[in-house]
């Protein structure tokens, strides 16, 4: 059974990232999971508090999650055509000590996916963590893009995906994500 993590870049209750996150985790193939983590209650990243006190308990246990899983799925937001600080952040603390960043992302299969309410879809976000994913030593997955623009009106007020097309994408992205996954799992 190959494992995914995902993780959304909104702490926003209504996060239309964490909506299409779910959706995704509920569209993968049969022999793949998808467990959703969570970067609430990691603090600001500060150099003096890791000489102090080291790697806060939160992000300790997010990093031992990503270790654990086959594949890691990021929903991005994006903030001025860029990526979005809370979720920069989190990955910036989950990358020390920078000893630990082989553990922890090295080989790890990655794909990002992104919601907006504008017509973008995410497209320059997901452009910009190209970079930070190469850093970490991610393999990022290039077979299929998920943006999922106007998202107002693919989503109910459930948070439920009610847009065919958009689901239909979204469970041909997963399928080849999780293939990806699967191929390059650890036995
Ligand atoms: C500071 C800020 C900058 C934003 N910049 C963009 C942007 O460049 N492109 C875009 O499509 N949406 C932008 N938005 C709108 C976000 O896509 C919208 O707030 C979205 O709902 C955030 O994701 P979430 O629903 O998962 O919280 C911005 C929002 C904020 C707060």
């Amino acid at each position: 059974m190959a494992k995914i993590i995902g993780l959304s870049g909104s702490l926003r209750r209504a996060s239309f990232n964490s909506m299409l996150l779910r959706a995704a985790s509920q569209l993968v193939p049969a022999g793949t999971s998808v467990e959703i983590g969570s970067i609430r209650g990691i603090p600001l990243y500060d150099g003096d508090v890791e000489t102090a006190e080291g790697v806060p308990i939160a992000v300790q246990e997010l990093k031992s999650r990503i270790a654990a899983a086959d594949g890691l799925l990021i929903a991005t937001p994006e903030y001025n055509n860029s990526i979005p600080g809370v979720l920069k952040n989190a990955i910036d603390w989950l990358s020390r000590p920078a000893e630990d960043i082989h553990k922890v992302f090295g080989g790890r299969p990655v794909a990002v996916i992104g919601a907006t309410p504008g017509p973008g879809g995410t497209s320059l976000a997901q452009t910009a963590w190209l970079p930070v994913l190469r850093t970490l030593g991610t393999i990022p997955w290039f077979g299929g893009r998920m943006m999922a623009a106007n998202a107002a009106t693919v989503f109910n007020e459930d948070g439920e995906l009610i847009d065919e097309t958009t689901r239909s994408r979204l469970q041909a992205f997963m399928t080849g994500f999780a293939a990806f996954v699967s191929r390059l799992a650890l036995p």
